[in-house]
C-alpha cells in the first residue's frame, strides 16, 4: 500500500524477479508522528489491516541528512513538496559534512500474520548541484556511496541494484518465499 505511483513501481520491479507479484492499493496511508519509519509502517500496516484483509504490505521511506540530525527523515514527502531539492542544498551549504542514507522499511502483515518488518538503508552524501532527470524525489541530490553519479543520472535497474527499497524488498522476498518460516494464503 502506497500513495506515491514511483514507490509502488520500483517495488513492482524490484519484485518482479522474485516472481512476486503486488498489487496497489490506492487508499491513504495512515501516518503516524514517529521518528522512526519502522514504527510509521508498523502502525500503517496494522491500519490497513483492519478494512483490508488480506496479505499487505506497507513502505515507509525517508532520506536522513547527518548534518542536519537526521532531517528531513520521516518528513521527508512534505519537506520535497515545500522547500524541495534546492532548499535542502541550501541548507547545507555551510557544512562541511554532506554525508546522507535513504532508508525504506517494508511491513508485512495478513489478518493472520503478525507484522514483520524488513529495512534497507543505502548510505551515500548529497551532491553539490540538483543532477539528472531519472527517478523522483531526492534522487537528483542523492551519490550512493561507490557511486560519482545521482541516483538521477542512474537507469532504474543500476538504482534497484543498491537502493534501500531493493535491500527492503528484497529481504522481503527472501523471507516469503521460505514457506517453511510461515504460512501466507496467497
Ligand atoms: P513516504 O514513505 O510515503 O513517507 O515518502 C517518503 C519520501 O521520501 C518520498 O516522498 C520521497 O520524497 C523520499 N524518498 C523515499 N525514497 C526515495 C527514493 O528512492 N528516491 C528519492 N526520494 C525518496
Amino acid at each position: 500500500m502506497t500513495e506515491n505511483p514511483d514507490k509502488f513501481r520500483e517495488a513492482r520491479s524490484i519484485l518482479a524477479p522474485f516472481g512476486v507479484r503486488i498489487q496497489r492499493l490506492n487508499r491513504a496511508k495512515i501516518e503516524v508522528q514517529d521518528p522512526r519509519p519502522e514504527n510509521i509502517a508498523r502502525f500503517a500496516l496494522v491500519s490497513a489491516l483492519e478494512s483490508h484483509r488480506r496479505p499487505t504490505l506497507v513502505e515507509d521511506s525517508g532520506l536522513f541528512i547527518e548534518a542536519l540530525d537526521g532531517f528531513p527523515g520521516p518528513y521527508s514527502s512534505f519537506t520535497y513538496d515545500t522547500i524541495g531539492l534546492q532548499g535542502i542544498l541550501d541548507l547545507l551549504r555551510h557544512y562541511r559534512t554532506r554525508r546522507a542514507y535513504f532508508q525504506s522499511t517494508v511491513a508485512f502483515g495478513s489478518p493472520t500474520i503478525t507484522p514483520r518488518l524488513f529495512t534497507g538503508k543505502v548510505r551515500g552524501r548529497i551532491s553539490k548541484r540538483i543532477l539528472g532527470k531519472n527517478g523522483f524525489g531526492y534522487d537528483p541530490i542523492f551519490i550512493a556511496e561507490g557511486s560519482t553519479k545521482t541516483f538521477g543520472q542512474t537507469s532504474q535497474s543500476s538504482k534497484n541494484m543498491k537502493s534501500h527499497r531493493a535491500r527492503a524488498f528484497q529481504r522481503f522476498a527472501r523471507w516469503f518465499l521460505t514457506p517453511s518460516t510461515h504460512t501466507v494464503a496467497k
